[in-house]
Formats: C-alpha cells, structure tokens, sequence
C-alpha cells in the first residue's frame, strides 16, 4: 500500500483508524478497476454539471472527456461526479431560488471529498455563479471551464440567437405583427446547438467574469460550445488542473480584491447582464469581500463599453469569439487593470496579456479603447429614497430620451396581479408612465424572477420602450429603460412597497437618482397602514431560504453561507 500525501489519503472517512480509513478507501477505489500507478496519481475532480434538464450543458459529457485526457496526459487522476445543475427554463419559480443551494452542495463535497483539485464544469445562467461560490468557500485548487455559447439559428435569412431575439419576436407578437403559426416557426430555430445563449446574456457574461477573474484558462469564455477549440480548451484545463494539484494555488490567492475590480471592470466594458452585479458580489462574499454598489459606479464612470454584442449591440457571441474574444477586451482594458492579480496559470495578468498583441482590425464586435461604443460604462447604480441600498439600469440597454425622466406610477403588486392586469383595455396607463411592479425580489418573488422587463401593456399597441422599476432581476439577454434589483426590495419593507397607482417617481440616471415624489409623512402613514408580511413556510428549504436570503446588494446569499469575518 502506497501512502501519499495528497489523493486518496486525504480527507479520509472518521474511523477513528488513519490507516484502516486509507487501506480501506483503496480497497473500494480498486473496484473500479484502478491499478495502485493509477491510484498513487493527484486527484483531480471533474465536477460535471451534466443534465437532461438542462439543455445548455447536453455537451457536457464529451466536454468531460476531454478534461480526462488533459488530467491523465499531466500524470492525474481524473474522477468525474455530479453535483445540482441548473437549466435557466426548466426550473420553478426560478433557477436563483437555487443558486445558494448549488454553491452549498459544491461546497461541501469539495471539502468532503479526497481531491487535490477540481475542475467546474458550468455554464447556463447561474452554474458558474454557484460554482465559484462553493470552490470560494472550500477554498481548495479550482479551475472552471464553461460549456460555451450556442451558435445563432437563421429564420428566413434573419440570423438569431437566444434569447435576445426570443424576446424581440415574443413582443412583436404580442403587438399582433406576427402570427402564431410565424412564432410556432421561431420557437423552433432560436436554439440550434448545445450550448449557453448566443448573446453577451448572464451565461455568456459570466464566463467573461470567471476568465477577468482569472479562475479560468485564458480564452476560455467564448469558444463556441460546439466548437473544436472548446475540447482542446478542456483538455488543456485538465492538464493545468494537475499544475493547481501539484502547485497547491487556491481560490483565495487568485479571487482577491484586484481580481474582483478586474472583473467589475470586464462587466462594465462588454455591456454584461445586470445579474453580473449580483453574482458577483456573492462570490466577493464568499472571499470576506464587499463590493459595494458606489465602487461600481466610481469604476462605470471611468470604464469604456467596447463591445457590441446583442442585448446592447449587434453581434453574438460567435463573432466574439472570431474577433479575439476577451484577451482582446483585457489587452484594450489594461491601463485601467490590476495586472499583478494572479490567475489559475500560475502567471500573473501582466504574464497572460505580455504576448505579442495586434489590434484586430478586420472586425467590428470589439471597438478600441480609443473609439469605444460608450466612453463609461454600461450600468449605473442608483440610489434615492425609493432605493435606499441601490438599484441598478443597464444604460448601454436603455432609451437614451427615457434616462432622466419623471413619470407617472403604474403599479402591479405582484407577479400574478401584473398577469391579471397589464393587457387590460381598461388599465390607466399611457406611454410616459412608469411601470412598478412590487414584490418580485428575493423574497417577495421568491428567488427574484427575471421578471423586470416588464411587458408592454397591449393598449400601448406600437410602444417599444417604457420605464420599468422592479426589485425583480432582468435576463441578461432582455433590453430597455429598467430599474433593477431595487433594495430594500418591497416584501423586506422596502419604499418599493409603499408606491401607489398615481405616484411621481424620479429617474435621474445623469444624477443617479431614483425618487419617490410623496412626502414623508404620507409614506409613514402608508407604512403604519402595511400588513404583516407572510408567515414563514412551514419546513424545508423554502425555509431556510426565507430565513436568511440577503437582499439583491449584498448578493441574495444566504446569510449563513457569507464568509465568517463579512459583517452585515
Ligand atoms: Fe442556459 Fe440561457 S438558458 S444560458
């Protein structure tokens, strides 16, 4: 029996017997038909988030694959196991209901098991997120790979690409210009490959962060899913997964405060979902990190927007990839980087980005930083009496006529009473007001549902753009003049809660100001007027949620999972 320091004869079982513990994991292990050369290896987990149910990962499997032969060619063990997957359309009320979830499950079998590194395998929307969640908290040598973006479909010469232009039909149906059997057509060419969505969405601007937060192998963010590089981007992430065994480089060296500025400023420069914000302050979090809302703000000032993908722009993420993808976005960021922040390569940015670079000049996704699409960012912070811990727009989005407005108060209380309302004939709205829909954030939702992109009320036949204020989320992949992530949200007692049909609302984005035009004493007297919020749910996880999600600033983690020495 060989004894190493590392693989098997880590983290062994409690018999209360080391060497029985290690003599007997070998034992089992052997059952699997491992010789000891085999067996003596670093290990190296493959975390899989592979699922039926989740069609955005179905390459996954081959994706494995080639992991193992990068893990076995750099002389490890490669052992592949499950953990919770996340499909965005498959799951009820939301798949953020589940991301904390997720990020515990990793968590703990990273801890659990006898591994000396782990790959994370993810993708769709919030897989990622969670898995660098738990790889921060575990804190043991992590590397993520992501499945991918999908490649566009084409409907009668149009090219599209989930889910910018499901929506963008969805609405053009809605305002009766397309008919059902049209839309029947559509349904069935928006996703035509494995894959994330094809646009910069959360997926898509997720894997960016991971890459800016250097958890991830250069380049690795925008290989198309069904691309050849995206195996030979795995194979490699295997072999550099036996360098983190071997070299022992743990989250907490590479995920630092640099790393996170780095990635606030990525989030910024390619136009990336508002989710970003959240998920990332999660992660932050996790590390004892708190990205506040008025950083963010100082570095969108600051941080040009130079790509034009789809919601914002043009392109998909197909284009991304051929125009340089994000080395070219961090070569024309890098006076504005913390180059001495460490990445999974063992290098440092400064290494990574020291290669010979050349302007890439033939493509038009990716602009210089000399001539960007925006000279700042693409999101804003808000703040003001009606957002006191800060809401979020998405200017790069957004109706430049609609940023510094002030609107009439249109509101829906729920998500059901908006369903019930919002094409009514007889619903008192017009176009210059501003939709509000109450009670859809982390509690109120449950799990913040991506419900902030407010449909169009149907009398408002032929308007494509109104103000829209939620304490909801918004898909990455959606677009207009809405106000995000409101907090306190509305069924935490949020002022949110207190608007009512009629009410003036400011929207400063040039003062960065969100206002509600009633004096205090009436908004106490609405308050002392407010019923008691809901009993908590009787039992299990719904539970637990209830009792200690955080609200959308603080990253909708849960308080027990935020790291020890992050105060509220
Ligand atoms: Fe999976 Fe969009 S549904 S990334």
């Amino acid at each position: 029996m060989t004894k190493q320091p590392y693989g098997l004869a880590t983290r062994l079982t409690e018999y209360g017997d080391r060497e029985f513990a290690v003599y007997l994991r070998r034992s089992f292990a052997k059952s699997m038909g491992f010789s000891d050369e085999a067996l003596d290896k670093p290990i190296v987990g493959i975390l899989n988030t592979f699922s039926e149910l989740n069609n955005c990962h179905r390459g996954f499997r081959e994706l494995a694959e080639a992991v193992k032969r990068g893990v076995w060619q750099a002389g490890g063990l490669p052992l592949e196991f499950p953990t919770i997957s996340l499909g965005e359309v498959f799951l009820y009320p939301t798949s953020m209901m589940a991301r904390n979830l997720m990020s515990l499950d990793v968590e703990v079998m990273l801890k659990a098991q006898p591994l000396d590194a782990v790959v994370l395998m993810g993708g769709c929307d919030k897989t990622l997120p969670a898995l660098l969640m738990g790889a921060a908290s575990a804190n043991i040598p992590a590397i993520a790979l992501a499945a991918g973006p999908m490649l566009t479909g084409n409907f009668e010469g149009e090219r599209l690409g989930a889910c910018t232009d499901c929506r963008r039909f969805w609405a053009a149906y809605r305002r009766g210009e397309i008919d059902p059997a049209t839309i029947n057509q559509v349904e069935g060419k928006l996703t035509v490959t494995s894959g994330t969505c094809a646009v910069m969405g959360t997926a898509s601007t997720m894997a960016c962060l991971t890459e800016a937060l250097g958890m991830m192998l250069p380049g690795g963010a925008a290989i198309p899913a069904v691309h050849a590089d995206r195996l030979r981007c795995a194979e490699a992430t295997g072999k550099q997964a036996v360098s983190l065994a071997q070299s022992g480089l743990t989250p907490d060296r590479i995920m630092t405060g640099a790393a996170f500025e780095n990635a606030m400023r990525v989030l910024l420069a390619i136009g990336g979902s508002t989710n970003g914000i959240i998920h990332l302050t999660a992660i932050a979090g996790r590390m004892g990190l708190r990205l506040d809302l008025a950083q963010f703000d100082a570095l969108s000032d600051s941080t040009p927007v130079l790509v034009d993908l789809k919601p914002s722009g043009e392109g998909y993420m197909e284009d991304f990839y051929e125009a340089g993808g994000l080395e070219v976005v961090l070569q024309e960021l890098k006076p504005l980087l913390n180059l001495e922040a460490q990445t999974v390569t063992g290098q440092a940015l400064a290494e990574w980005l020291a290669g010979d670079y050349r302007w890439p000049d033939w493509q038009s996704v990716i602009r210089p930083a000399h001539d960007p699409l925006q000279a700042q960012g693409a999101l804003v912070a808000l703040r003001g009496n009606l957002a006191p811990d800060g809401a979020i727009l998405k200017r790069s989005a957004a109706s430049p006529h609609l940023l510094n407005k002030t609107g009439r108060a249109v509101v829906f209380t729920s998500l059901s009473d908006m369903a019930a309302r919002v094409d009514d004939p007889n619903l008192d709205v017009t176009a210059d007001d501003f939709l509000v829909l109450q009670n859809a954030g982390p509690l109120g939702g449950p799990g913040m549902p991506e419900a902030g992109y407010l449909p169009i009320p149907k009398k408002l036949a032929g308007v494509k753009d109104m103000v829209r204020i939620s304490d909801a989320r918004m898909s990455g992949t959606a677009f207009g003049t809405i106000v995000l992530h409101v907090s306190p949200e509305a069924a935490a007692g949020g002022p949110l809660g207190l608007v009512r049909h009629g009410d003036l609302i400011e929207l400063s984005v040039d003062k960065r100001q969100l206002n509600l035009l009633v004096s205090d004493e009436e908004l106490a007297a609405r308050r002392a007027a407010q019923p008691p919020p809901d009993p908590l749910p009787p039992r299990g996880y719904e539970r637990l949620y209830f009792q200690t999600i955080q609200q959308a600033h603080l990253g909708a983690d849960f308080d027990f999972l935020r790291h020890e020495l992050l105060e509220e």
